[in-house]
């Protein structure tokens, strides 16, 4: 629609639409203005690693040693690699949906079964759900606070009971922080692997430069593990993905040693937000949004719109997909239905994007709702 001139209000985005801190462009520059985009080690550069393992305990209270710290080239593959890593075929990996699409794909890339198991009504992990579901061959929890695609922050009572849990039944949390440094309001991070220092001789750490540091594209995340783990990871990384790019590496070391301020601002930005897109939100009939707690996401459940006729594409409204269909097609406003995260009665909105889109984005799904409600079915 965008190459046929269509104006599309997107609020689809998965990345910041700020650009990376200056500090980090210009690392970059000068890394390959020097000729540093060689091979490194394959488990990342030490002063990165370093860096990397300072951040965690600075920020979060974790401990790791820098021999701990796996730098791989993004999260997806540091979280693609542990489960190559850890799980065994036929192995079985609870996932709380709504999750982030590729968790249950790579579970299955790895050999292992995911068994998909239902958040309780506010989003948070159900644990009474999670023992029901728990087998002989369960070996692991892929656990993801802030979350996408809610937007939910586990608060630490939540989590503390999880890791008593986990660490009864044997079973590792990945724990997959992406978004820990981008919370609002009341809401603060905080890792399981802090709260339960055991935890830690078993489960792992993720996290990355894409959504704190806006560098997407720079592909660089992060593994934090004991040693044996992380050892057992960087050799499958050795033989996979290979070493990770030499010069995001030096862009990545100059963000976290420089970069603090961006990150701060893009923060804020984020929070006034998630503040004008809940707003808008709850003023919908039909429609309850909490403000989002954390990432850039606001989840929605349209359930209350199935069985209704739009008036303007006569199609009925069976699901989150057909809403977004519907919003895409006579609105022109970009989004993903739920069913992309394991929840079909959802619609996913992004806010990483500047306020003026978001309202009119707003503003035009408040007319279809409205169209919607007053048609018949
Ligand atoms: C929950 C979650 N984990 C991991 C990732 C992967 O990030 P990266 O760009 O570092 O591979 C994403 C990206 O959308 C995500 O939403």
């Amino acid at each position: 629609m965008q190459a046929e001139g269509a104006q599309i209000f997107d609020l689809t985005a998965g990345e910041p639409d700020f650009p990376p801190p200056p500090a980090a462009e210009a690392a970059g520059i000068a890394a390959i203005e020097q000729g540093k985009g060689r091979y490194t080690a394959a488990a990342g550069m030490m002063p990165l690693r370093k860096a990397v393992a300072a951040q965690l305990e600075r920020n979060w209270g974790l401990p790791y040693r820098p021999q701990e710290v796996v730098i791989t080239n993004g999260a997806k593959i540091a979280i693609a690699q542990a489960l190559l890593a850890l799980v065994d075929p036929g192995d079985e990996v609870l996932i709380p949906i709504p999750c982030w699409t590729s968790y249950p794909e790579m579970v299955k890339l790895a050999a292992g079964v995911a068994v998909e198991v239902p958040c309780l009504s506010n989003h948070l992990p159900d644990l009474a759900a999670l023992e029901a579901a728990r087998t002989e061959r369960t070996v692991a929890i892929l656990l993801n606070t802030p979350s996408n695609p809610t937007g939910v922050v586990y608060p630490e009572a939540c989590l503390r009971e999880l890791g008593e849990w986990a660490l009864r039944h044997g079973i590792r949390i990945i724990s997959d922080e992406i978004y820990a440094a981008l919370t609002y309001g009341e809401a603060k991070h905080v890792s399981p692997l802090a709260i339960l220092p055991e935890l830690r001789k078993t489960s792992v750490w993720i996290g990355g430069m894409s959504k704190t540091y806006a560098m997407t594209g720079w592909r660089m995340g992060f593994l934090a593990a004991a040693p044996e783990v992380a050892k057992a990871v960087a050799t499958v990384q050795s033989q996979l993905s290979g070493s990770p790019n030499a010069i995001s590496q030096l862009a990545s070391l100059a963000a976290i040693e420089q970069a603090d301020e961006d990150v701060a601002r893009m923060d804020l930005a984020f929070a006034s937000r998630a503040k004008l897109i809940s707003e808008k939100l709850s003023a919908m009939p039909g429609i309850r949004c909490e403000l989002p707690q954390g990432a850039f996401y606001a989840w929605l459940d349209v359930s209350a719109f199935f069985g209704k006729q739009d008036p303007a594409t006569k199609r009925t409204v069976t699901s989150g997909d057909d809403l977004a269909d519907i919003l895409l097609e006579a609105d022109r406003v970009a989004s993903i239905g739920g069913s992309a995260f394991g929840d079909s009665r959802c619609l996913r909105f992004s806010f990483a994007t500047g306020e003026e889109v978001l309202t009119e984005a707003m503003k035009r799904l408040a007319a279809r709702l409205a169209a919607l409600q007053s048609s018949p079915g």
